[in-house]
């Protein structure tokens, strides 16, 4: 299952990701908003990310203008990895050394046929462990830290 939210800003987005999942066959859970009414984006991005973190979906997509408030909201939430991309070799490289466990998107700043290229390479594509598991288990000792 994965869990997708948006605001105003990434709503039309949104959207067309979620077409995008139930064409290749594709379960998720839409977290909100659910219109385009302006909104506010840390309770969109925070809904998602405990979806994530709690182990409801595995996985999870946020978007608003830039990426950039839903993504940094999202990272509050313990054992969280959002990762702000807007080309496919970031989306590739957070999966294989960060095990990034949500995809941030800019729906202003990323058209929306690139945007779905990098929504599929981030969910194909699996984390290499090795010496990256130390690497993300380091940023996760920083949260004990707090
Ligand atoms: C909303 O206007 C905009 O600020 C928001 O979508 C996002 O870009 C914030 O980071």
């Amino acid at each position: 299952m994965i869990a997708i939210a948006s605001d105003h800003g990434g709503f039309e987005l949104k959207q067309e990701i979620m077409k995008h999942l139930e064409s290749k066959g594709l379960e998720y859970k839409d977290y909100g908003t659910y219109t385009t009414d302006s909104c506010d984006y840390p309770i969109y991005g925070e809904k998602a990310a405990r979806a994530v973190a709690d182990g409801e979906c595995e996985k999870g997509i946020l978007i608003c203008g830039t990426g950039i408030g839903i993504s940094i909201s999202a990272n509050k939430v313990k054992g969280i990895r959002a990762a702000l991309c807007g080309d496919c070799y970031s989306a590739e490289y957070t999966r294989l050394h960060n095990d990034a466990n949500m995809l941030a998107l800019g729906a202003r700043v990323t058209a929306s046929g690139l945007a779905l290229k990098i929504v599929d390479t981030f969910l194909e594509t699996e984390f290499e462990g090795g010496r990256h598991a130390r690497r993300v288990a380091l940023i996760h000792e920083i949260e004990g830290r707090e």
